[in-house]
């Protein structure tokens, strides 16, 4: 019963059906959705988790449909996916060093696991169903238990189905902070995402052949934290950090808060020597840390826009709130150096990662399919459109999984040379890494640290790593219809 090939109505019943038959499990007590909802509003002191002796971060998270507005009235709430009561939940925050143990709880009527998008973890707590652990059935449990090695500002979804579950909202903020961060007056999250709702509130095809072979099928209702246009109040006068993440599953986006002088000071929760917000687009998974003062008198306001479309789109509005903070320099100091190994590029051999559509678009037939063990397991599209190193994902076959894209030896290090042979972008990710960015045939490269790359059309582009973590990590590109038909694969450190 490979559901993945069920028609959406009869999946999205079956989801439904599957919520209801787990007990709700209060995620309140933990106090960490009440922190969460406390971190989006501006002024509120920085939220901490809940931590246990022995610096443990405790949560359970509880994947399964929940009601929530995002259209205004007349249109209904929106059946959203979430891993807390309210979207965007939960948001943990932990300081480096902490260790996290995340209980999913799988009340979806599928099976499910995490992904801890940009965190170098071992690989078997990676997420990816099959590939790192068996998936986790509906109404099972799955403990998640890791030390993140690296402060930053990362995330986590789904590895599977993800393009209606992304679609539908089902994604976690976790954010691990510097020991010795600047001080700010306000750490702010904002989570660019649109949604694919019609008029009444109700979801439409998160995935469309035409949008799938091409640069993926856009949704049309634009938010920052699920809600459209959000005014953010920010302390007057006060410098804010505003973690930006897209979030979304398709759109590519060039933010600007307007009015501000606004600074980039990490990438993918890397830090980066300060440069100005002017012009570093985001592909979907992509984050940017940025610090900004905010308007001296309570009232004033800047704008965070998208500047991306030919038409700059407003996203949000940061309105300043309060008495006006004492008069200061706005001074932007870097983020403390973080802990990625240094390649050693001069011993590193080059791999080339070719991004291609498939010669032929292929269909599976549904039939060679039933009977397989793995035919849900895989997250199989019904179609093939792209291919790394002309490799699809799945590659059909007896076996089990493809074979990896690479076999690397660890603690060497490793080039790979991305080489873009389509007409569309594609946001480059590795699991269980962050690449050093090195350069690129078609544009000046500012060296930095990514987990997420954004490749541009006809582009070939190096980034490079220290293959120190051993297991099977995906990389793939995070344009999910594009990750769902074809343009995923692993790289196997061993
Ligand atoms: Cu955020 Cu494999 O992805
Ligand atoms: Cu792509």
């Amino acid at each position: 019963m490979p559901h993945r090939l069920a028609a959406p109505l009869s999946r999205r019943t079956l989801l439904r059906a599957g919520g209801a038959a787990v007990a709700a499990t209060a995620l309140g007590g933990t106090g960490l959705a009440a922190s969460a909802a406390g971190a989006l509003k501006a002024g509120s002191p920085a939220p901490k988790a809940t931590t246990a002796p022995g610096d443990l971060v405790e949560i359970e998270l509880v994947a399964k449909e929940r009601m929530q507005r995002i259209l205004p009235e007349p249109a209904a709430p929106s059946p959203l996916v979430t891993y807390a009561d309210h979207f965007p939940g939960p948001i943990i925050r932990m300081r480096k060093g902490q260790r996290l143990r995340a209980t999913l709880v799988n009340g979806l009527g599928e099976h499910t696991s995490i992904h801890w998008h940009g965190i170098r973890l071992t690989n078997a707590e990676d997420g990816v169903p099959y590939l790192t652990q068996p998936p986790t059935k509906p109404g099972e449990r799955h403990v998640y238990e890791f030390t993140p090695p690296d402060a930053g500002s990362f995330f986590f979804h789904p590895h599977c189905n993800t393009v209606e579950l992304l679609g539908r909202g089902l994604a976690g903020v976790l954010i691990v902070e510097e020991p010795d961060a600047p001080k700010v007056d306000a750490d702010l999250v904002c989570l660019v995402k649109d949604w694919q709702l019609d008029k009444t509130g109700a979801f439409g095809a998160f995935f469309t052949d035409r949008g799938a072979s091409r640069a993926g099928t856009f949704a049309g209702v634009s938010t920052v934290n699920g809600q459209i246009e959000p005014v953010i109040e920010v302390p007057a006068n006060g410098d804010i950090r505003a973690r930006l993440y897209n979030i979304d599953s398709t759109r590519v986006v060039d933010l600007r808060v307007e009015g501000a002088d606004a600074w980039i000071i990490a990438v993918d929760g890397n830090p980066l020597p300060p440069r100005p917000l002017d012009g570093w687009p985001m592909g979907p998974a992509m984050r940017l840390d940025v610090l900004f003062r905010a308007p001296k008198q309570a009232g004033q306001t800047v704008r965070l826009t998208n500047v991306y479309a030919a038409e700059p789109r407003p996203l949000a509005t940061f309105r300043a709130v309060g008495p006006t903070l004492p008069n200061r320099r706005f001074k932007v100091r870097g983020l403390p150096a973080g802990s990625i190994p240094e390649p050693d590029l001069k011993n590193a051999p080059v791999i080339p990662m070719a991004f291609s559509a498939t010669a032929v678009a292929q269909s599976f037939d549904a039939a060679t399919l039933v009977g397989l063990p793995y035919a849900d397991s895989l997250c199989l599209s019904q179609k093939t459109f792209w291919a790394i190193n002309q490799q699809s994902w799945p590659e059909g076959g007896h076996e089990r999984l493809p074979p990896p894209l690479a076999t690397l030896e660890k603690g060497r290090s490793y080039i790979f040379e991305l080489a873009n042979l389509t007409p569309h972008l594609h946001p480059v990710h590795i699991h269980g890494y962050t690449f050093k960015v090195l350069s690129s045939d078609a544009r000046k490269v500012v060296p930095h640290h990514a987990d997420t790359v954004l490749l541009e059309p006809k582009e070939r582009l190096r980034v490079a790593i220290k293959a120190d973590n051993p297991g099977d990590w995906m990389f793939h590109c995070h344009i999910i219809e594009h990750q769902d038909t074809g343009m995923m694969g692993y790289i196997r450190v061993a």
